[in-house]
């Protein structure tokens, strides 16, 4: 049983956070207030905790990064070390009004999480699913919705694979981390889904159709 600390208790922290538990892994949620944490609606029969950012950091085996980019380096920075961890980055690198990336081609918000959290083993993952898409769950009529990872590390790719198998999602295994930098834009084609053309948040998703 693997254990889950969350870095971020906002909408997509609270989101991950529960389809983790409810897929039976002890989660912590790390906040900069506990208590308000405290306030997260009960995930009724899932253990989870609550504790600063430092706490869920040693206590989770994955750790989930979901804070919004601009408090992204900070957090990372002074919530460590990440020794050997697994650090799911579902972050994206937004401009404040998210309509846009604050960088890219050269360089991806996970790589430059990569160097911040000296040691984690970064996964890139989830960042183009919606909060409501994980409350809703994964299936749709035409198929499971695709979850696209990448990373370097093949058994911290392998762990967050079987999360996102295990929930019902289809894993795409989208090679080394550097390609990151082509995840964070398909988060961006997802707001603009979303966001702009108002398609409900739980009623699209991205999904890789295959011949076999
Ligand atoms: N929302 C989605 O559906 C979705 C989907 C995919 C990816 N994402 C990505 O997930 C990340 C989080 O998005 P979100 O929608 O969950 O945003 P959010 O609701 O605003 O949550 C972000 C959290 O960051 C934490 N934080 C840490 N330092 C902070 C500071 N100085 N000021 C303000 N907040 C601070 C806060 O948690 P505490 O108050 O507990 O410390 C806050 O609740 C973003 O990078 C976003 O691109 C979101």
């Amino acid at each position: 049983l693997m254990k889950v600390g969350v870095l971020g208790a906002g909408v997509m922290g609270a989101a991950l956070g529960k389809y983790l538990a409810g897929l039976g892994r002890a989660v912590m949620f790390g906040s900069r207030t506990p208590e308000k944490a405290r306030g997260l609606p009960r995930l009724s029969g899932f253990r989870n905790e609550v504790g600063t950012y430092r706490e869920a950091v040693a206590y989770g085996d994955l750790i989930v990064l979901a804070t919004r980019w601009a408090h992204t380096r900070e957090v990372v920075e002074e919530s460590g070390p990440f020794y050997g961890k697994i650090l799911l980055d579902c972050t994206n690198p937004e401009t404040p009004d998210a309509r846009g990336l604050v960088l890219g081609h050269t360089t991806s918000g996970a790589e430059e999480v990569a160097k911040w959290a000296r040691g984690a083993r970064v996964v890139k993952a989830f960042n183009h699913v919606y909060a409501e898409l994980l409350d809703a769950g994964p299936r749709f009529y035409g198929g499971s919705a695709t979850v696209f990872y990448c990373g370097d590390d093949a058994e911290a790719k392998a762990c967050v694979a079987r999360l996102a198998e295990e929930g019902g999602f289809d894993p795409v295994d989208a090679g080394p981390l550097r390609n990151a930098r082509y995840l964070e834009p398909a988060a961006q084609l997802m707001v603009q889904l979303v966001r702009v053309q108002a398609m409900g948040p739980s009623d699209v998703a991205l999904k890789l159709l295959r011949r076999s």
